[in-house]
């Protein structure tokens, strides 16, 4: 009642609230980085940073601001900092505070990093920018240089007695919660001072303290630390006099456990699919289906799945690549964490495929890497941002819809998230870059037949067949990513001009009769183009399959002079016949695909004829059909 009061009553003393909401960070997307390892003031990038050491490398909030195109440049739209709060000061030998979850004064800001008002000068930069700001907080405990039960408590401001901690006890039974709330983090080196944050006077100071750390430096929403280690219901004050979306560190697999903290904070990481997903995709034998499973338990348990924190790497966890070096497989669970429910949240560094395993080797200093921007999953992370993004101006209902895993087999899993009849379809197969080529014919998508989609990644053209069937073409494990084909003019996709168009790859307009004159310069209009045919078809041994129709590419309906497929991609588990056909843009032809047996006698498909226009598109393009024998 108070909060609400004073929030209208806030315009009259001529304060500007900008707070985003938990419903407008939906559309948002994360670029977490730890300050001190992601770039420094004096812009080295060469400044050595000894991993081992966890020493303070150098990194600073001026550096950030330095650096914001690198990190716009992918399409992010928020930037999570790490802590900010002065630190414990002391070197042992578990390092410094360099991660700022060693707190030991919380009205004065790390001087490592820069000053207060550097951090205005950055809540300025991204602001400018139209970002938003995500600052780390941690209200469980400080930090204290010795073991818990010698704390001396005047170092910390301003809980500078025991009367605002639990009494000392180490954390025995992390399966104990009572344990887990009223005990202790850490070890005899560095103890994590645990405040009691049952008292009022606690949750006082950390209520008022919240809401002057978002107003002094404009924020845009809160990453909780350590949520789990305090009771639930000090976060329901928190939460409120923060005023913007809290997501919350709740390090824990079961939905069952996790989920209800949602109760409290607007969102949480979501742990839960963060291990499944590792799991299914770190090895061609990993598990779809507990995945899919995982992705059930974590749709009816969570009160909103599409608030949580999507992610697959973080500070806290061995990096993806030190799991597996395999790109495709990289790939994979970035376009997963894109295209399922929830906000995507990268881990800097994961655009460069830094490989580094447990803390602190995960937690590289990124200005080695030199901020290319032309890197492998660079370049993906900022097409993946330009899909979400497209979906989510043309589909009202894309970020609220929960994701529908609609088709799974031990190694692919295909995901549809949408409104019905636009949803985006994403496909991904943990087979790894040494994965074959095939075309995996999909049901259940939710396209009507006819329906025309692209392939954003490899730009290609997809029809849905008579049959209902939407021929994807998979290759080397990469993850594909199929959107209306209508969308796509415009979109900077797949070569269409936008704003900031690159442009090198090729434009698909299927369905119109002309080139759309939107295309960029970069698009030569062809006037063939190659179109794989993938015929499913089980034969016996001596049979040969080909396809013959209208036009005489195809032989005039002559079966004499029919077009024969390959079996050379034919297994018992997908009997597929292919052929590749260049074919003059715009041309319409009705076609069937005929058996041929030992003695040439032909069997022909049943009826009706199977009709198909070729569309426009730049050289280079590839279009794909895939049917299946009737
Ligand atoms: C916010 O700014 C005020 C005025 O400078 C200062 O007294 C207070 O400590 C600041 N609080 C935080 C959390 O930054
Ligand atoms: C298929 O095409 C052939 C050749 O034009 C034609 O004779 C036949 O009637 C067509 N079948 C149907 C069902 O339209």
């Amino acid at each position: 009642m108070k909060i609400s009061l004073l929030a209208t009553a806030l315009p009259f003393f001529g304060q500007v609230v900008n707070a985003l909401s938990a419903a407008e960070w939906r559309s948002q997307s994360i670029y977490f980085l730890l300050t001190d390892r992601f770039a420094r003031t004096d812009g080295s990038t060469s400044a050595s940073c000894d991993l081992s050491q966890r020493a303070y490398c150098g990194g600073s909030w001026q550096g950030i601001i330095d650096h914001l195109d690198y990190i716009q440049g992918m399409g992010f739209t928020a930037v999570w900092i790490t802590p900010i709060t002065k630190q414990m000061p002391q070197t042992t030998s578990e390092g410094t505070g360099f991660h700022g979850y060693w707190q030991q004064d919380i009205y004065s800001v790390n001087p490592n990093f820069g000053t207060a008002d550097d951090i205005k000068a950055l809540s300025n930069a991204i602001h400018d920018r139209g970002m938003y700001l995500m600052i780390d907080v941690v209200a469980n405990h400080m930090g204290y240089n010795g073991p818990g039960a010698s704390t001396d408590y005047s170092v910390f401001n301003p809980f500078n007695s025991a009367s605002y901690f639990h009494s000392y006890c180490p954390i025995s039974d992390y399966n104990n919660q009572n344990l887990v709330e009223n005990c202790w983090l850490g070890d005899d080196t560095v103890s994590l001072t645990d405040l009691n944050t049952q008292s009022d006077q606690v949750r006082n100071v950390w209520y008022s303290w919240v809401k002057d750390l978002v107003a002094n430096y404009t924020v845009d929403g809160l990453r909780i630390d350590t949520v789990k280690h305090v009771e639930k219901d000090f976060w329901t004050g928190y939460s409120q006099a923060a005023g913007v979306y809290t997501l919350g560190e709740v390090l824990h697999g079961d939905p069952a456990y996790t989920c209800p903290y949602q109760g409290y904070v607007d969102g949480v990481f979501n742990y839960p699919i963060y291990y499944q997903l590792l799991n299914a995709f770190k090895s061609s034998s990993g598990s779809i289906s507990s995945l899919v499973s995982m992705i059930n338990s974590v749709s009816s348990d969570c009160k909103d799945p599409t608030l949580l924190g999507s992610f697959i790497e973080n500070h806290d966890n061995p990096r993806f690549p030190s799991y597996t070096s395999d790109m495709s497989q990289a790939k994979s669970v970035i376009a997963y964490v894109f295209f399922a429910d929830g906000i995507p949240t990268i881990y800097s560094g994961q655009e460069q495929h830094y490989a580094g395993a447990n803390d602190p080797y995960n937690r590289e200093a990124i200005w080695l890497s030199g901020y290319a921007t032309d890197s492998e999953l660079y370049k993906f992370i900022t097409t993946a941002n330009k899909i979400r993004k497209l979906a989510i101006g043309k589909d009202s209902s894309y970020l609220t819809t929960r994701n529908n895993a609609f088709y799974t087999d031990s190694n692919t899993i295909a995901m549809r998230k949408g409104s019905s009849g636009s949803q985006v379809i994403t496909v991904l197969s943990n087979s790894g870059s040494s994965g074959g080529s095939y075309t995996l014919n999909l049901n259940n998508h939710g396209y009507s037949s006819g329906a025309q989609l692209v392939e954003i990644y490899t730009c290609s053209s997809v029809q849905v067949d008579s049959n209902g069937n939407m021929p994807v073409p998979m290759a080397s494990g990469l993850p594909r990513v199929l959107v209306p084909s209508s969308w796509v003019t415009g979109s900077g996709l797949c070569g269409t001009s936008s704003g900031t168009a690159s442009g090198t790859t090729t434009l698909i307009t299927t369905t119109t009769s002309k080139v759309s004159s939107s295309t960029s310069s970069t698009c030569v209009a062809a006037t063939t183009l190659p179109i794989a045919f993938t015929e499913k078809v089980t034969t016996s041994y001596g049979e040969k399959v080909f396809i013959t129709g209208s036009i005489t590419q195809l032989g005039n309906w002559n079966t004499a002079n029919a077009v024969a497929l390959s079996a050379s991609q034919y297994t018992s588990a997908n009997p597929v016949w292919t052929v590749s056909l260049d074919l003059p843009v715009g041309t319409t032809f009705q076609y069937k695909f005929i058996k041929k047996d030992q003695d040439g006698s032909v069997i022909w498909e049943s009826d009706p004829n199977r009709s198909y226009t070729v569309g426009n598109g730049c050289t280079g393009v590839k279009l794909a059909v895939g049917d299946s024998w009737r």
